[in-house]
């Protein structure tokens, strides 16, 4: 491997993920075997404009990949948006002498990675978001803790709404994605989850609620994704009242199925990276070294079908924004007719895969 890197940055940026920090662990030993240094850059592109860094030794990122949050903190910078913001940052690199970044982050943290590649900068992104909205990766860093963190949480929400007979209304993070509350609504033997990717039978879901209490079911789950706006609070008021309306008109309170309502919220972001959090951010962490040192920039690293791969960063937010159909004319242009193809198939392969997979968490729920 031609080593021409002498100092590569890393930096976390945008919502924090669990395994961020196994990431910036692997970024820095990885490098450092290769004999390149490392520098970790605070609070995310911030940090690179007003010179915040720390050198990134081999003891100074050990005992920290059982860490969650990001002990290099983060931050949605807005000023790095702007030329002036843009060129501060780039003189702080010229500065250390630092020639390459590693970004971990979310779409918005790629954005900045590929303004910096632009600027000369070989610059790798890696996804670290608890959402799982980056369509190019299976998985992303964050993602596995967080479902976990959901189902420890409901858990134990299920075992007081079984002593009590009630209904839990549970939001859960995961901005337009419904990944964290698709699966979760799974594992948790909810009885429905609400999510944007497919439409939900309010009245299908209500009328499901009462016949399962009939027939004697005492805890009731709902998992409602954050990305259907507006909706969970609402629904959960609308499941007690109309069960406790059906339990006065036929006099009978064990009808009445009440109804709380939790926001899970950033309770989802926190603690400790899983072992799958943590293997997905070393080998990422790894391979995003191994790619800048090869002579490569403006890539993602992602996860396909259990392989550890790149995607230009381009390609990852085109395949993005064609799936949220937020596409601008032109932005298919620099692409080949066979990735436009392939970015339709992935795409109707997510479409469809979500379709499936809530219709059978619908046969099996009860
Ligand atoms: O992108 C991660 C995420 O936690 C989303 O799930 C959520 O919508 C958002 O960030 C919350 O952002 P903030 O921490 O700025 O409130």
């Amino acid at each position: 491997m031609a080593a021409k890197f002498r100092k590569i940055g890393v930096l976390t940026s945008g919502g924090d993920s669990p395994g961020m920090n196994a990431a910036v662990r692997a970024v820095a030993r990885e490098a450092l075997s290769h004999g390149v240094e490392v520098m970790g850059i605070y609070g995310g592109y911030r940090g690179m404009i007003y010179d915040e860094m720390i050198e990134l030794t081999s003891r100074e990122v050990s005992n920290k990949i059982t860490l969650g949050g990001t002990f290099l903190y983060s931050d949605r910078c807005l000023e790095f948006k702007e030329e002036e913001g843009m060129r501060k940052a780039i003189e702080t690199l010229k500065r250390h002498e630092i020639d390459g970044v590693v970004a971990i982050g979310g779409d918005g943290t790629f954005r900045g990675a590929t303004d910096l590649s632009a600027r000369g900068i070989p610059t790798i992104g890696i996804p670290g978001t608890i959402d799982n909205d980056i369509t190019a990766t299976d998985n992303t860093i964050g993602f596995d803790t967080a479902m976990q963190t959901v189902l420890e949480c409901v858990d134990r929400l299920r075992d007081t709404c079984e002593s009590h007979a009630r209904c839990n209304v549970v939001e859960v993070m995961g901005r337009g994605a419904g990944d964290i509350a698709l699966n979760t609504a799974i594992a948790c033997g909810a009885v429905a989850a609400i999510i944007p990717e497919v439409e939900f039978d309010e009245k299908a879901c209500i009328e499901r609620i009462i016949k399962l209490r009939r027939e004697g079911k005492r805890n009731f789950i709902v998992i409602v994704s954050e990305g259907v706006s507006g909706y969970s609070e609402d629904f959960a008021k609308k499941i007690n009242n109309i069960t406790k309306e059906l339990a006065e008109n036929e006099n009978n309170d064990r009808m009445w199925v009440e109804t709380k309502f939790v926001r899970l919220a950033h309770v989802v972001r926190g603690g400790s990276p899983t072992l799958s959090d943590r293997l997905l951010a070393t080998k990422m962490g790894v391979r995003a070294v191994d790619e800048l040192l090869a002579g490569n920039s403006d890539l993602v690293v992602c996860e396909k079908a259990g392989e550890i791969v790149t995607v230009e960063i381009a390609y990852s937010q085109v395949l993005d924004r064609m799936y949220k159909g937020t596409l601008k004319d032109g932005m298919l242009d620099r692409f080949s007719p066979e990735q436009v193809e392939e970015m339709r198939r992935l795409i109707e392969e997510k479409k469809q895969y979500f379709k499936d997979t809530y219709t059978m968490m619908e046969r099996i729920s009860g």
